[in-house]
């Protein structure tokens, strides 16, 4: 053994399926190379001068830059629709954190996508639950309904179909979630209806929150920016199903104990 690092093989680490295809890292179908063919890898001026002064709001809310990373790669997200080199270097660039680094985190988390997305992010559930309720054949109806596997995006560039892990939302079983809305109690026939209607730009309203806008609207929400929807802060967030424990609780007078009494803040 030596200890001149010069003269060690290098060491490769492979992400992506059989690695990292967990829930937060690349998805099983997911292409784990950031570097596409016509990938931008810089932004032209005008661009540039729009993100930096995005980027200037985002960093004040903040008391370190990098702390600002997570809402930066949204930002970028919204303007390529997925994240590209060019997105990379402008967050490494904006917070002072390597390329490297700022990759790591991207490829970390299944929200940053690693090729172009369409209009409408279609993410059927297939975790436990929803996939026993019908998730993985609502997933297989809409990959032969839309022509895409899992992963791709329909010729029109409306859709882009992905299964995802679960969401939190396993009363209503099986969901489906466009641009991170909430489709409740799916079926084959509710969610080739459901993309149809997207591709038309017929969009609908979920059962909770509001018609979603497109991916790259969202994307700039999820970036900390309004969101500019109608009845956004009015949309109910809780369904019948949430509730129901809750409402059970309290007819039967049961409360969850004051963390301030002695013995209560374990
Ligand atoms: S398993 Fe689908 S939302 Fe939880």
């Amino acid at each position: 053994m030596t200890d001149d690092l010069t003269a060690r093989e290098p060491v490769l680490l492979s992400f992506g399926p059989g690695a990292l295809g967990t829930a937060f890292g690349a998805g099983p179908d997911e292409q784990v190379q950031l570097v596409r063919p016509g990938a931008r890898t810089s932004y032209p001026t005008d661009v540039l001068a729009r993100l930096d002064a995005d980027a200037t709001a985002i960093l004040a809310r903040y008391p370190q830059p990098r702390s600002a990373l997570l809402p930066l790669l949204h930002l970028v997200q919204a303007e390529d629709g997925y994240i590209t080199p060019a997105g990379i270097d402008f967050c490494a660039d904006v917070v002072g954190l390597t390329g490297a680094e700022v990759t790591a985190v991207a490829t970390f988390y299944s929200m940053y996508r690693r090729g172009p997305t369409g209009d409408y992010l279609v993410g059927v559930c297939t975790n436990t639950l929803c996939a026993i309720m019908g998730g993985d054949a609502i997933e297989s109806a809409l990959q032969e309904h839309l022509g895409v596997e899992s992963g791709g995006t329909t010729d029109d560039g409306a859709v882009t179909l992905e299964h995802v892990e679960c969401n939190a939302a396993c009363d209503y079983a099986p969901v489906i979630m466009v641009n991170w809305e909430f489709f409740d109690n799916q079926t084959p026939e509710s969610a080739r209806a459901l993309v149809d209607a997207l591709r038309r730009g017929d969009v609908p309203t979920p059962a909770r929150g509001v018609a979603p806008c497109t991916f790259r609207e969202t994307e700039r929400i999820l970036a900390g920016f309004p969101d500019p929807r109608d009845g956004v802060d009015d949309a109910p967030s809780a369904g019948d199903a949430s509730l129901a424990g809750l409402r059970v609780a309290h007819e039967k007078g049961m409360y969850a104990p004051d963390p301030e009494l002695p013995g209560n803040r374990e």
